[in-house]
Order: structure tokens, then C-alpha cells, then sequence
């Protein structure tokens, strides 16, 4: 079985804005990031994936969307684009779009129109109810961002629903036209020759149709985000989306016959795994990668992730590929959760587990969250809910490229911070240095390409030693054994001999026995003697 490229590939995500900027204006560009393609090739991922450039007021950074098939003037232009897909291509790099579909921006020309009145074409387009008798919201649902989801507009006398900002009207997926206007807009961008897509909170497209109110959360506490208040059981995960999933793949899958051009749909869902595995399709297929963000949120400890991993690995339907994410631009990053020597070692979980892998530019050079001093937020969850970490910001911040100024990222000033240590920890210093938390990663994914067993091959006893995490992957007659240590440390754990390929430390052991000590942080990848 050869596979195809996204089973084989690692996924890189790129936040445009802070990438490379190539103008001066201190956001970054498509332009910038095609001048880093190299950079991006030399690190050894496969594929990009670009967090949304489309036309955009930026409430939400992009993800509320004024035009679904044209780039936002600070990243470029159409033509901009299409120049960056085939050198991409030209380099045997893929690329994805972010696709935003359960809303748009209020200020997209259908939701301008379904304001208009209620008697608009467009009416129906979002999703608009009545006032409860009291006059108050149609029900209790709590924005993602916080506050009611529901927005009252007074020209026509309805509210109308926001999962997030009331500037990120939810579209109605129930309407055949938005559907098949959305679909047609995939379309758009998988003929222009696009790889795939992320598909933005998946399994928020479709609401319980007679909107109910959501139950009360017992386990809500004051200091969380207010969304947790209620249980989002009848605003998420209704069993009417996988079919939409189904016809998204359908089409991706029609575009993508000929190998090495197959498509790939990703789904950004945060449900508990058995939810999660009904996304890769219930009568029909659904999309090829439900991000699984386990990694994210799991308790740093060796059997916790043992069985998170096996328990993961067993809920697969057949022939349903997994895949890992260790970080994003929604939530804090590795290096802050773990500290950068236990990163290194996350790192290599990342790259030698089963499935594809999702690495969230910056945590190859170990950056932490960034400080961000208050005047300088822009990120509108911080601004709407303070003080309770919910911002986003910290992991957002321009791309280190070298010592000089801005770190490389641009001649202007940079819309965000940069780490305050970017004078060192930047990408040109970091290339030189062979312990670097960057060489790592390069080191990484040349061993994960080199083997088959680490790309495609089965994974097997998965299990916890003390404070060491174990696993092996084979393919054909290639065994490989990874032994990480989550703690700090030394700790002597049980092996099967054979020659090591990769540590997380430098001056390692070239073999090792039936036992071995590994150094606090140390995660070794072993290729087991035949
Ligand atoms: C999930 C995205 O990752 C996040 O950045 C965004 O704010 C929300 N969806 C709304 O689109």
C-alpha cells in the first residue's frame, strides 16, 4: 500500500498574518511567505496549510469572511496567490486553504442583504427568530466568545444567531442555496489546484433545528470562559452535518483521482473521541482527518498518554487514518504548557506517532506564549472576556527569522510582539546550532521520511514505564521503538535492543540494551536489532 501524500506528509500551519511580511505594512503576505517556501522545504514538512487570507474586516483575524473567493488586500492578491500555489507545487509542497463555513462576516454582501428586511432573497440565508415573549434572546445559547449568541436587529425586529462575534453571522446550512453556494465555492478553489482544506469548527454548521435551550453545564465554575456555563448539545454536533461533510468530500474526492493529487479535508471539531470518529463519515465517507487535539489538553504523564493514544487508535473506524496536533492559533503553545525540554521531547511524539501530523509554525523553534502588554491586545476573545487567558494573541506573534531587525519579519512595525528572545531564538541561528529544538525537528522529520514505519507503518505496544512512554512502529520488516521520558528525571526503562536512530539530547548511545537510562527529557527513537 503506498498511501497518498497526506497520510505519508506532515501538516505546517501558517498564520499569514504573521509569517513574512513582504511590504512593510508589519502584516505578513503571500508574497512573504513564497520568499520562505525554501525555508519552509528545508524544515522537511509536505504540506501548508494557511489560516484564512480571504477579504475580511479582521474581527476575528480572517475567520469572518466578506468574499469567499478573493484574498484580503493585506495578504495580496488573486494573482499573488495563484503564484504561490505553483511554487509551492514546484517544490513537491502542498497547500491548504481555510475554509470558514458555519459563518460569514456581517459586513459579507449576503448578510448586508438578509438584514435588508425580512421579505430579502437573503433572508433566510442566516439564521433569524423571533424574540422570546419577554423580548429577550430566542434562547439561552452563549457565544463562544461569550454573552448571548444572539444579536437584535432593529431594522426588521429579530435577533439573529452568532456562535461567535455578532460580527460572524452563522450561516443556515439548511437552506439549499448557502449550501450549494459553499460548495460551489470549494469548487472555486479546488480548480484554481488547492490541495484541500481545513474546515473551520466542523461540527457547529448545523443547529437543532427548533433551537432548544441548551442544558445548564454542573460543571461550570466562575473563572471559565462563559460558554462553558451551558452544554452545547443542541447548537453543535446534530446529526445532520455529516451529510454536508459527505457531499464536501464527494466533491474533494472527484477532484483528487490522480495520485499524488489527491485532496484532503480536515475538520477542526472539538468533541470527546467517539463523537470525533463519527466525522470520518457514518453512511458515507466524511472528511479524510477529524482533528484530533488530544495532545493539547491531555495530562503530561505516561500513562495517561498510553492509554489516550491506544484508546484513540481503537476507536478508529476501518481504514480511517489518524492524525496529531500538538498546538495551534487558538491555544497556548507547546513550550508554555510543557517548558521547551519536555517540547523536544512532545516533539518527537508528534512525529513518530501513527497519522498525520499538524506542526504549528514557531513551536519548531520552541517558542513560549508571547506577553502581551495591554494596550497592544487585539485579539477580540481577550477583549470581550479579560484576564482569563482565553487570548490568543501570545501564540500568534510574528515569525523569528534572524538577529536583524524585527527579527527578519518585516521593516515595518509587526501588528504583534515578537518573542522577546527572538535575537536567538530565531530560524537563521537556530539552523546553525545542531541541538537546537529546530535541528531536532529537521532531524525528525528526515528520520520520519526515511521510514516507512514511522509514515505509514502499524504502531503496537503502546505502553507506560514509570515515567517513560513506549511504543513501537513497524512496516514490512522494520521495527522501530520509541522510548520518551515525560519527566525530569533519569529513569532506567525496559528496551528491546537495537540501534538508536535519534535522541531528543545530544551525545547519545549508539545502541542500546535490555535496558536503559535515559537522561531527564530524553526521548530516543530505536531501530529494534532483527
Ligand atoms: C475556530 C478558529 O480556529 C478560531 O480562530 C476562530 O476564532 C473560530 N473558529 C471562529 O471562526
Amino acid at each position: 500500500m503506498s498511501r497518498t501524500w497526506w497520510q505519508r506528509g506532515v501538516i505546517y500551519q501558517i498564520y499569514p498574518r504573521s509569517f513574512q511580511d513582504s511590504n512593510g505594512d508589519g502584516i505578513g503576505d503571500l508574497a512573504g511567505i513564497e520568499r520562505r517556501l525554501d525555508d519552509v522545504q528545508a524544515l522537511g514538512v509536505d504540506a501548508i496549510w494557511l489560516s484564512p487570507i480571504f477579504p475580511s474586516p479582521m474581527a476575528d483575524f480572517g475567520y469572518d469572511v466578506a468574499d469567499y473567493r478573493g484574498i484580503h488586500p493585506d495578504f495580496g492578491t488573486l494573482e499573488d496567490f495563484d503564484r504561490l500555489l505553483a511554487a509551492t507545487h514546484a517544490r513537491g509542497l502542498k497547500l491548504l486553504l481555510d475554509f470558514v463555513p458555519n459563518h460569514s462576516s456581517s459586513a459579507h454582501p449576503w448578510f448586508v442583504e438578509s438584514r435588508a428586511s425580512r421579505d430579502n432573497p437573503r433572508r433566510d440565508w442566516y439564521l433569524w427568530r423571533d424574540a422570546a415573549a419577554d423580548g429577550g434572546p430566542p434562547n439561552n445559547w452563549i457565544s463562544d466568545f461569550g454573552g448571548s449568541a444572539w444579536e437584535w436587529d432593529a431594522t426588521t425586529g429579530q435577533y439573529y444567531y452568532h456562535a461567535f462575534l455578532k460580527e460572524q453571522p452563522d450561516l443556515n446550512w439548511r437552506n439549499p442555496e448557502v449550501r450549494a453556494e459553499m460548495i460551489d465555492t470549494l469548487r472555486f478553489w479546488l480548480a484554481r489546484g488547492v490541495d484541500g482544506f481545513r474546515i473551520d469548527v466542523l461540527w457547529h454548521i448545523i443547529k437543532s433545528a427548533d433551537f432548544p435551550d441548551n442544558p445548564a453545564n454542573p460543571d461550570y465554575r466562575p473563572g471559565m470562559a462563559e460558554m462553558f456555563k451551558v452544554l452545547q448539545h443542541h447548537s453543535t454536533d446534530q446529526p445532520d452535518v455529516h451529510a454536508i461533510a459527505a457531499e464536501m468530500r464527494a466533491l474533494a474526492d472527484g477532484f483528487g483521482t490522480t495520485p499524488g493529487r489527491e485532496r484532503v479535508l480536515i475538520g477542526e471539531i472539538y468533541l470527546p473521541v467517539e463523537r470525533l470518529m463519527q466525522y470520518y463519515g457514518r453512511e458515507a465517507p466524511g472528511v479524510h482527518l477529524p482533528f484530533n487535539f488530544q495532545l493539547i489538553d491531555a495530562q503530561w504523564n505516561a500513562r495517561v498518554l498510553a492509554d489516550l493514544i491506544a484508546t484513540y487508535e481503537a476507536a478508529l473506524p476501518a481504514g480511517a487514518w489518524p492524525n496529531w496536533v500538538l498546538g495551534n492559533h487558538d491555544r497556548p503553545r507547546v513550550a508554555a504548557r510543557l517548558g521547551e525540554a519536555q517540547a523536544r521531547v512532545a516533539a518527537m511524539l508528534l512525529l513518530t506517532l501513527r497519522g498525520t501530523p499538524t506542526l504549528y509554525y514557531g513551536d519548531e523553534l520552541g517558542i513560549a506564549d508571547v506577553p502581551i502588554p495591554p494596550d497592544q491586545v487585539q485579539d477580540p476573545r481577550e477583549l470581550r472576556e479579560p484576564g482569563l487567558g482565553l487570548g490568543r494573541d501570545p501564540v500568534r506573534t510574528p515569525m523569528p527569522w534572524d538577529d536583524t531587525g524585527n527579527a527578519g519579519f518585516s521593516t515595518g512595525t509587526p501588528w504583534l510582539p515578537l518573542n522577546p528572545d527572538w535575537r536567538t531564538r530565531n530560524v537563521a541561528g537556530m539552523r546553525q546550532d545542531p541541538v537546537s529544538i529546530l535541528s531536532l525537528h529537521r532531524a525528525l522529520l528526515t528520520v520520519r521520511h526515511a521510514h516507512d514505519a514511522l509514515s505509514i507503518g502499524a504502531i503496537a505496544r503502546i505502553a507506560d514505564d514509570g515515567p517513560v512512554l513506549r511504543y513501537e512502529r513497524s512496516h514490512q520488516r522494520e521495527r522501530l521503538q520509541m522510548l520518551l521520558n515525560l519527566g525530569d528525571a533519569p529513569y532506567a526503562a525496559e528496551a528491546a535492543p537495537g540501534r538508536v536512530l535519534l535522541s531528543t539530547l545530544a551525545d547519545a548511545p549508539r545502541t542500546i540494551g535490555a535496558t536503559v537510562t535515559l537522561r531527564p527529557n530524553e526521548g530516543l527513537i530505536v531501530e529494534i536489532a532483527p
